[in-house]
């Protein structure tokens, strides 16, 4: 195999956007150090519950940089509002090999963000714009991933080593206690066989292992554990012990697959454009909710009903209202539905957002379809130099 000794971090395209942090206009940068626990370098595991698959990102803490790795295609507005709310610079997005049970979402990444689509040349699929082979290396700021072929579930499987050797994430090749099958997409026990013993299981014993799945709740293992505990593999299994054991497993054939594998082929890229909500370009928060940023707001106002869900005392009092709008106290909300104009969107909003967060999630709940919060609050709002009506006092 090439040994590739350059360090190659990403297109040109990546790069641009890697020197803009994905960070919203109106959301002011959280410290990246914080969120990193104080480290130098921040980690995420994230889970799909449907396809039990996990998503990693990565993020060097002084450069903001990261890269995040099998992202799956539902949870691309989860993925992608966490990315922003941290203001990381994503480089790329990596597939661990070519998935027969869910779709990517590494290229919707790279159309919100810019990033490389990063996958094994080997997998032959379309949009990659960085194609990998064994022996790369992804750069992310002063941190990188070696890239390491270990083929044998499919042939196009890669694992990524962290530059120190802490952490691998191993996708289907290893798993907790087990292994990915070998019973189609050119999968082979022999080469898989190869693929962990002499790429994985020589890591230090006390690198953790990621893998791309599990079902029971296990998140994480190391070289240690699967040395000694792999069902398939680990103690005393031979060679012969591991294919017998491959070779026997008669599992069912993957119900996602007519779906999932053409769908990779081409990067997760939709065959359709999708559609965007109509009448607003309204963004999901990592907490799950619709927001909009009072720019929009500000522009848009008379196109909307704004409820304001705070108290009497605090719409008379300093912090005044924003002209026009409907005001309905939290308490008293569920009772008053019916007050609210069914034939136009509705913005939330409260002093913070807090409050307005929990009206939003009512209004999705009873039924109405184009709700947002309004980020940041009133209190965002008027920092932004936008006006506000104040009660006349008598
Ligand atoms: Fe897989």
């Amino acid at each position: 195999m090439p040994d590739h000794s350059t360090p190659i971090s990403a297109t040109a395209a990546a790069a641009a956007a890697a020197s803009t942090p994905a960070s919203g206009a109106d959301r002011a940068p959280v410290s990246l150090a914080a969120a990193a626990g104080g480290g130098s370098l921040l980690f995420r595991q994230l889970f799909d519950a449907d396809t039990g698959t996990f998503t990693y990102l990565l993020a060097d803490v002084g450069s903001r940089q990261g890269v995040l790795i099998d992202p799956v295609f539902e949870q691309h507005s989860r993925d992608l509002s966490l990315i922003q709310e941290l203001g990381i610079a994503l480089v790329a997005s990596l597939d661990t090999h070519a998935h027969a049970d869910h779709v990517t979402g590494s290229w919707l990444m790279h159309d919100a963000t810019g990033c490389a689509i990063a996958l094994a040349a080997a997998a032959g699929a379309e949009n990659v714009t960085l194609p990998l082979q064994h022996g790369d290396r992804v750069a992310f700021g002063e941190r990188h991933l070696e890239v390491r072929s270990t083929p044998g579930h499919t042939n196009g499987c890669l694992s990524f080593v962290l530059d120190d050797r802490s952490m691998a994430f191993t996708g289907d090749a290893l798993l907790v206690r087990g292994c990915g099958r070998c019973d189609f997409q050119q999968g082979d026990p022999h080469t898989l066989w190869r693929s962990i013993t002499e790429q994985l299981l020589s890591l230090p014993e006390s690198c953790l292992l990621y893998p791309g799945h599990d079902y029971t709740g296990r998140l994480v293992t190391s070289v240690a554990e699967e040395q000694a505990f792999n069902a398939r593999l680990g103690g005393a299994a031979s060679e012969r012990d591991f294919v017998g054991f491959m070779e026997n497993m008669k599992l069912p054939h993957p119900k996602q697959i007519a779906v999932a594998l053409p769908g990779n082929l081409r990067s997760g890229k939709p065959r359709q454009p999708l559609p965007r909500p109509s009448w607003a370009p309204v963004s999901r928060s990592y907490a799950g909710l619709p927001e909009l940023s009072a720019a929009w707001l500000a522009e848009h106002h008379q196109a909307v009903t704004i409820l304001d869900v705070r108290s009497r005392e605090e719409l008379e009092g300093p912090d005044g209202y924003i002209g026009g709008s409907q005001a309905i106290p939290l308490p008293e909300l569920e009772q008053r539905l019916a007050e609210i104009p069914g034939d136009r969107p509705v913005v939330v909003v409260c002093h913070s957002g807090s409050r307005s967060a929990l009206a939003t999630q009512q209004l999705l709940k009873a039924g109405w379809s184009q709700v947002a919060n309004l980020r940041g609050g009133l209190s965002r709002w008027a920092d932004e130099g936008y006006p506000l009506a104040r009660a006349t006092r008598h």
